[in-house]
């Protein structure tokens, strides 16, 4: 385990000191209102910021492997909706109706929960009040992505954590498999982020898996007199009609979103696609709009671009409506608003 963070730790290095001159470089391009985050944002208040936040990943996916799918799931999810500020993980109370009480957020996976509690829990001890939740979210996707075998990218720290958390921001902000190419394309933009960065990140469905009755409608009851959505493989579709046939009395069966190595990060979801392969509707469109599968096409040819882009696509989503200075706070605890203090 130790070496295993040590190599982490070296193979960054490069990444870092290249990144530092890029921000440098870039710093007069750089409008006034767009957020400040930098690299070594925790080098003084916070030194083994890094090194903690490696430790703690690799012993909870060492130990519960879902743990990345999980939590890349709730980041993409906490960007989305107002932005990388933590909002996603406020717990649920009687008091008030948090992102969390929206249905499209009840199957979060609880694993990329407990990620952040378990992290934030060790930083506390280290150097108490001083690590934001929604950095620390970004630091343990970083990695949990480079422990099941995707790129490294750097990832840029000073997010402050959210003041609230709306029940009626989830809705218009999260992308649904029944949507149209034109609408997701649409949501991405208002992001910020462009075609071929949605592309490379919705790979991130090469790990993780999807309940029955996410994908539904596309083996029982595609249109009226077609019960089967054609483009998807139809020797597929027979084997799923008969995983998922209980499902409407068992809710939890999942099937995996990358039929054959859903546990690796690798473009094998690409080359699935290609192949009638996907699982949601809009997996599969992908690789039939036009605006789309050039890029499909790309990713499943070349993993090496697969990962330069979703690299890039990850550092463009954890920028994402982030807040500094007194747009947000520190909070004592991830899953609750600080109370005596701001
Ligand atoms: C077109 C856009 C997208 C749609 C419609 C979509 C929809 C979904 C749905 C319906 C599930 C299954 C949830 C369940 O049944 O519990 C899922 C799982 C997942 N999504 Fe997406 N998603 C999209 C883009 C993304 C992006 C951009 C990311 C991350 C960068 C992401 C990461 C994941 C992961 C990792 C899982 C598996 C979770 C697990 O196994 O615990 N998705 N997505
Ligand atoms: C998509 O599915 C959701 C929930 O399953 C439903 O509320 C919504 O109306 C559907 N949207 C479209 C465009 O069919
Ligand atoms: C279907 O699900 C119900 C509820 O979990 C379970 O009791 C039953 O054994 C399941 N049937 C099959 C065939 O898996
Ligand atoms: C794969 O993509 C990378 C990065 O864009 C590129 O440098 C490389 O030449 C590509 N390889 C092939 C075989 O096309």
């Amino acid at each position: 385990m130790h070496s295993h963070s040590t190599t982490m730790a070296t193979s960054n290095t490069p990444f870092l000191l290249l990144l530092a001159i890029a921000i440098f470089l870039s710093i007069p391009h750089l409008s006034h209102s767009e957020p400040q985050l930098t690299l070594d944002y925790y080098k003084t208040t916070c030194p083994d910021f890094a090194r903690i936040v490696t430790a703690t990943v690799t012993t909870k996916q060492i130990a519960t492997p879902t743990t990345a799918a999980a939590t890349l799931r709730v980041f993409f999810h906490d960007c989305m909706v107002d932005g990388c500020d933590a909002s996603v993980l406020i717990a649920p109370n009687s008091f008030h109706k948090e992102e969390r009480d929206n249905e499209l957020n009840h199957a979060l996976p609880g694993d990329g929960f407990d990620i952040v509690t378990r992290t934030k829990t060790a930083l506390e001890l280290a150097c108490p009040r001083t690590v934001s939740c929604a950095d620390i979210l970004a630091q343990v996707v970083r990695d949990l992505v480079v422990m099941v075998g995707g790129p490294n990218y750097p990832v840029l720290l000073g997010r402050k954590d959210s003041l609230v958390s709306r029940l009626s921001d989830v809705e218009p902000n999260l992308p649904q498999p029944n949507m149209t190419m034109d609408v997701i394309i649409n949501l991405f933009e208002s992001k910020g982020i462009t075609v071929h960065e949605m592309v490379a990140l919705v790979g991130a469905h090469t790990l993780g898996f999807a309940h029955c009755s996410e994908f539904a409608d596309r083996i029982y009851h595609y249109e009226k007199n077609v019960p089967t959505d054609p483009d998807m493989n139809p020797t597929y579709a027979e084997a799923l009609k008969k995983f998922c046939s209980n499902y409407t009395k068992d809710p939890t069966m999942s099937a995996f979103l990358d039929l054959y190595t859903p546990g690796k990060f690798d473009n094998m979801y690409y080359r699935n696609l290609l192949k009638g392969l996907g699982l949601l509707a809009t997996d599969q469109l992908m690789a039939e709009d036009p605006r789309t599968k050039p890029f499909v096409e790309r990713y499943a040819a070349n993993q090496t671009a697969f990962f330069e882009d979703f690299a890039e696509g990850m550092q463009k989503l954890g920028m994402v409506d982030v807040k500094t200075g007194d747009e947000g706070n520190v909070r004592d605890r991830c899953d609750v608003f600080n109370t005596f203090r701001t």
